[in-house]
């Protein structure tokens, strides 16, 4: 299979698209123009499974400029923008993924990028990497390194290195500063409510929202939700992170004494059933429920589909059940709602975390044979150089150290 997209007479809307995204992300800019000269990846076949958006897009263009050959398939059934698949096609990249795969093509998509031998994975949720350790392990070998893009993934992978599971270096590049101080926060703070948004067309001012996880992603979506002028309320598991979002001015409860009082539910903690039966049953008629987390079981809607009395589609990606004579909407279908019903996160945001990803692949790719099987972080001058790199894109600069606060900053011996 060479590639498998819905329809290839999508591709000059995507092109568009892709030229749109292109304008806001100066930095990866210049470091395709840097590609251009160098060709880091001369001889590299890279496989991706990435969200198949025009931000990624940039990303491809980027390291195909690089001497790369890409093949891409989806890491979420539904976030795929086709118009942007049947343009990577067109440009000579192997895509495999449509918007609303079944599960069984997600895989088979999967494996498709494999097919194709790579020598470095881009993930976003580990499910490549995974997949290369359980049942394509004759790939194991050839691969380089692996890049991972999510919280999610990062977890994932952790727990592969303390199983003694993991076999190949994979940089962390969530781990980046760049990465999920902006992406996370500001990317998932307001793409979330954008999704909900395209799903509801509800009026966030005067609703109680309750947000399930104050991580970086959650204290986004929190403050864009004060923003619209909700009342927010915060559930987390972490004492520290619960302290902070009530000194934040949220309210902070247990899932069970918020579900009474919300309208809008909004779970983005990487875990799983944070809603389930026993807070579906006492929900108010009306209530709306959105998962900003990276799978699909932070709501368990197994659970939903099992016990309501009937399931309606009533908009585009807006389910309706009935339970126990209540209605209760589900946008997305419990899919990440940023990805599912709206574009994802603004191309600016996204323009640091492939900065990030293709920084980490070149990084990973110089380091060929010398990074241990484990996950790494990048060396913090490699956030430093992203930074610099979008502040120069935006026309901004720091100041700069005299060489007196150097020397200050680097002594013990003056003090009061
Ligand atoms: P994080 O680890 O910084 O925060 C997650 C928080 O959820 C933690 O504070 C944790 O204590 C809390 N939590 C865990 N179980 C909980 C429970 N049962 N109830 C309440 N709180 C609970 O993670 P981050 O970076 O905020 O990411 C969260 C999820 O969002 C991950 O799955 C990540 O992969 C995903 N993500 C989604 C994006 C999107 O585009 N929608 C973008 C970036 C990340």
């Amino acid at each position: 299979m060479k590639s498998f997209v819905k329809d290839m007479n999508l591709a000059p809307q995507g092109r568009m698209n892709i030229e749109i995204a292109r304008a806001q992300m100066g930095a990866l800019e210049k470091i395709r123009a840097r590609y251009a000269k160098e060709k880091p990846f001369r001889g590299q076949r890279i496989g991706m499974a990435l969200h198949v958006t025009k931000e990624t897009a940039n990303l491809v263009h980027a390291l195909v400029e690089g001497g790369a050959q890409v093949a891409i398939a989806g890491c979420n059934p539904l976030s795929t923008q086709d118009d942007v698949a049947a343009a990577l096609v067109s440009d000579d990249v192997q895509v495999f993924a449509y918007k609303g795969e079944t599960t069984q093509d997600y895989y088979k998509f999967l494996n498709a990028v494999l097919d194709f031998s790579p020598h470095a994975t881009i993930d976003d949720g580990c499910d490549l990497v995974s997949l290369v350790h359980t049942e394509r392990k004759e790939l194991l070998n050839q691969l380089i390194v692996g890049t991972e893009e999510t919280t999610t993934g990062v977890i994932r992978l952790r727990a592969m290195e303390k199983d003694k599971a993991l076999k190949v270096p994979v940089i962390a590049v969530n781990d980046n500063l760049t990465k999920h101080l902006f992406d996370n926060y500001y990317g998932t703070g307001q793409s979330t409510l954008d999704g909900i948004l395209r799903a509801t067309n509800i009026l966030f001012a005067g609703k109680t929202v309750t947000i399930a996880g104050y991580g970086d992603c959650g204290k986004g979506v929190a403050n864009r939700a004060r923003g619209l002028g909700a009342h927010v309320i915060v559930t987390e598991v972490d004492p520290v992170r619960a302290l902070q979002a009530h000194a934040d001015g949220f309210e902070t409860m247990p899932m069970s004494d918020a579900v009474p009082r919300t309208d809008l539910f909004i779970t983005v903690t990487g875990n799983k059933h944070v809603l389930r039966m026993e807070h579906f049953s006492k929900m108010k008629d009306g209530a709306i429920l959105a998962n900003s987390g990276h799978f699909n079981i932070e709501i368990d809607v197994d659970a939903l589909e099992k016990a309501a009395r009937s399931k309606k589609r009533v908009r585009w990606q807006l389910d309706e059940y009935l339970l126990n004579g209540k209605k209760i909407y589900l946008c997305g279908e419990g899919r990440l709602v940023n990805l599912a019903v709206a574009e994802g996160h603004p191309s600016e945001v996204m323009d640091l975390s492939f900065c990030g990803q293709a920084l980490a692949l070149e990084y990973g790719i110089k380091n060929k044979g010398k990074l241990s099987p484990a996950v790494h972080v990048l060396p913090a001058e490699v956030d430093a150089n992203i930074a610099k790199l979008k502040l120069d894109s935006l026309g901004l600069s720091t100041d700069v150290l005299t060489p007196e606060q150097i020397k200050y900053l680097a002594s013990w011996q003056e003090g009061t």
